[in-house]
C-alpha cells in the first residue's frame, strides 16, 4: 500500500548554519515519537552533505530542491542528479510551481529531470497544480491532468516510484488553504487519471501528497481525506516544532 508522507521544502531559506542547526532539531524531536509517517527533508543543495551528517535516516529522509535535465559537462551553475544523489540524498522535488514560473521549466524539460533522477535512484516528488485563474475559470482538472501527462512516456515501473505532490499555487505561501474538499477532490481525479493509464495497482499505490499552507492547524482535516497521503510543506517546515505539529496529524 501507499505510503503517508510530510516532506519539507525549506526552498531558499537558512544558511548552512542554520539549516544544520535546524534539521537537528527536527532531528532531535522525533527521537522517541511515535510517528506514522515517512518524514523527508528537502533542503538547498549547498546544505544537503551537511543536514544528511546529522539525520538519522531512519528518522528523516533528505531530498533535494531540484535537479539538472542534463547528466553532466558544460552547463556552469547546474547541479545534475548523480551529484544530488552522491551526497546521501533520497528524493527530488520536481516542477515546483516556482521553477515552473519563474525559471520557465517545461513539460520536456521536467520529463528529462525526471528520467535522471530515476536513473540515478532518486524518487521524485513531482509537483502540480493550477493558478488561480485556472480554479477560478473551471479549467483546473484539466490543467492538472496535462500535467501529470508530461510523465507518461515512463514505464509503469518507474511510475511507481513516483511521488506526487498537488500544489494549488494560489495557496502556495498565501496562508489561503485549498478546503480539505477541493484536496480530496483533486487527488481522486489525480489517482484517476494515473489509474487511466497505468492501472488500479498503480495507482493505489502512488503517494499523492498536498502543499499549499498546510500547518498543524489544518494538516489533520486535510490528511484525513483517503487521496490524501500527506503534505508538502514550505513556510511550516521552517519550525521545528509546526513541522512536527503536521507529521503528528497522523497519530
Ligand atoms: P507553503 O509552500 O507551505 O509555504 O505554502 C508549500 C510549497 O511550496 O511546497
Amino acid at each position: 500500500m501507499r505510503k503517508n508522507i510530510v516532506a519539507g521544502n525549506w526552498k531558499m531559506n537558512t544558511t548552512l548554519d542554520e539549516g544544520v542547526e535546524l534539521a537537528n532539531e527536527i532531528n532531535t524531536l522525533l527521537k522517541g515519537k511515535n510517528v506514522n509517517c515517512e518524514v523527508i527533508t528537502c533542503v538547498p543543495f549547498t546544505h544537503l552533505t551537511s543536514v544528511n551528517a546529522v539525520l538519522e535516516n531512519d528518522l528523516v529522509k533528505l531530498g533535494a530542491e531540484n535537479c539538472s535535465e542534463h547528466e553532466k559537462g558544460a552547463y556552469t551553475g547546474e547541479v545534475s542528479a548523480s551529484m544530488v544523489k552522491s551526497t546521501g540524498a533520497e528524493y527530488v522535488i520536481l516542477g515546483h510551481s516556482e521553477r515552473r514560473q519563474y525559471f520557465g521549466e517545461n513539460n520536456e524539460q521536467l520529463l528529462a529531470k525526471t528520467k535522471l533522477a530515476l536513473a540515478n535512484d532518486l524518487k521524485p516528488i513531482f509537483c502540480v497544480g493550477e493558478v488561480l485563474e485556472e480554479r477560478e475559470n473551471g479549467s483546473y482538472n484539466d490543467v492538472v491532468k496535462g500535467q501529470v501527462e508530461a510523465l507518461f512516456e515512463l514505464s509503469p515501473e518507474d511510475f511507481g516510484k513516483i511521488v506526487i505532490a498537488y500544489e494549488p499555487v494560489w495557496a502556495i505561501g498565501t496562508g489561503k488553504t485549498a478546503t480539505a474538499e477541493q484536496a480530496q477532490d483533486m487527488h481522486a481525479h489525480i489517482r484517476k487519471v494515473i489509474e487511466d493509464k497505468y492501472g488500479k495497482e498503480v495507482a493505489e499505490n502512488t503517494s499523492i501528497l498536498y502543499g499549499g499552507s498546510c500547518k498543524p492547524s489544518n494538516a489533520k482535516e486535510l490528511f484525513a481525506k483517503p487521496d490524501v497521503d500527506g503534505g508538502l510543506i514550505g513556510g511550516a517546515a521552517l519550525q521545528a516544532d509546526s513541522f512536527l505539529g503536521i507529521i503528528e496529524a497522523f497519530n
